[in-house]
């Protein structure tokens, strides 16, 4: 017997809890804003390597689903790699450091590379990674970066494809996190203080 529909809704409810309304956050972008700019980027992107073959190079865990859903918007032959560097872990501020947990898998020499980053803030982490990966000669290096704190900058280092600037708030959704929290939230967000 089909459950009835007061039930059916609190069943669905249960399963996506609108987190975007919860106290703490602040909607910022929605999840249609951010599939438009998303769909945006990958057409760039298409219109940029015009048919050769694309590596979209992750960095975990923030830029995880930025990945799925930019790699689904570029009509390319386009394959995935994931790199792990330190992150906030449970703080809002960068510690200045970047350390690598985790490689690439594959050989980036000659390839059409694309960093795929969640946040461009400091612009530490990304040095850190375009020196390292620029130094195994990929054909082409370029990156994506889904929001940039311009104003936060402390490295001269810009992304190739942004979806948002945004001010220097702390975010999370969409992937992003707060101590591992949220990042299932389809929506961006501002974690107020
Ligand atoms: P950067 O090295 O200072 O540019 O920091 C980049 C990394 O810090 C991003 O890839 C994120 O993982 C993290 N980060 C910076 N700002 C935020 C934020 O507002 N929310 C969640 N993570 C952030």
């Amino acid at each position: 017997m089909a459950a009835p529909c007061s039930a059916r809704r609190a069943l669905r409810q249960r399963r996506k809890p609108d987190l975007s309304i919860a106290p703490e956050l602040r909607l910022l972008f929605t999840r249609q804003q951010i599939s438009r700019r998303v769909a945006e980027l990958g057409r760039q992107i298409t219109a940029d390597f015009a048919g050769e073959p694309v590596i979209l190079v992750g960095v975990l865990k923030g830029a995880a689903i930025f990945l799925g859903d930019l790699a689904r918007e570029i009509e390319l032959d386009a394959t995935f790699d994931f790199i792990s560097v330190t992150s906030y872990a449970d703080r809002r501020k960068s510690s200045g450091e970047v350390k690598l947990l985790k490689d690439v898998d594959q050989s980036m020499e000659d390839r059409n590379v694309i960093l795929v980053e969640d946040i461009l803030d400091t612009g530490l982490t990304l040095a850190y990674l375009k020196k390292m990966l620029v130094a195994r000669r990929p054909r082409r290096f370029k990156v994506a970066a889904l929001l940039d704190k311009i104003s936060c900058r402390q490295q001269p280092i810009q992304a190739d494809y942004t979806g948002f600037e945004i001010p220097n708030e702390f975010v999370v959704g969409y992937g992003m996190d707060y101590a591992e929290r949220y990042r299932n939230l389809p929506d961006i967000c501002v974690l107020k203080q």
